[in-house]
């Protein structure tokens, strides 16, 4: 059996009910549009490929890997391109899927870099949303689920590159690290 790490706090059953209906939403909100979804790895990347599956218009994918974290649990301020998109995303529909807003700092830089390249429009889609600790005003278009002001891993989340292949959310409890 497999083992459950932490608190689970948001299920595999309720992620994929949200994820359906955020990718309804921009379905009809893109409809006649060409849409580049920007994934920032590594965390995003399993919510994004449920997303992406979910929604019925043209779409073209890129991948991005931004690091604000290192490996502790707080954020360092200090955000750094890793690896950058491959395409040109002038006058294109954008949108960034994110795992988790925390402090606001990694989408507030991405936000304003990627808006810099003149897309026509940049919007953004966040899985989780931790909104207490909001520093920086960010606007999210999309979020999945709004967390309470805990450390959390699985569905791609990560604590130390650990727990990523989680399929639902959990809590961390510090008697498992
Ligand atoms: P922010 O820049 O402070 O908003 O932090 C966002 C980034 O921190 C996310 O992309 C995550 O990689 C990481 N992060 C923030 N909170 C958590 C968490 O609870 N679990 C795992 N990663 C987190
Ligand atoms: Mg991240």
């Amino acid at each position: 059996m497999e083992r459950i790490f932490g608190k689970p706090l948001v299920t595999q059953r309720e992620i994929e009910k949200r994820i359906k209906e955020i990718g309804t939403k921009i379905t009809a909100d893109y409809e006649g549009k060409e849409l580049l979804m920007v994934c920032l790895l590594k965390g995003a990347y399993v919510f994004f490929a449920d997303l992406v599956r979910t929604i019925h218009i043209p779409v073209s994918v890129d991948f991005m890997m931004v690091s604000s974290y290192g490996d502790r649990t707080s954020s360092s301020g200090v955000v750094k391109i890793i690896s950058d998109i491959s395409s040109d995303i002038k006058g294109k529909d954008v949108l960034i899927v994110e795992d988790i807003v925390d402090s606001g700092l990694t989408l507030d830089y991405l936000y304003k870099n990627l808006n810099a390249r003149k897309p026509d429009s940049l919007k953004i889609c966040a899985l989780l949303n931790k909104a207490e600790r909001r520093k920086y005003d960010v606007p999210l278009d999309y979020v999945g689920f709004t967390v309470p002001n805990k450390f959390v891993i699985g569905y791609g989340l990560d604590y130390q590159d650990n727990y990523r292949n989680l399929p639902y959310i959990a809590v961390l409890d510090v008697s498992d690290i």
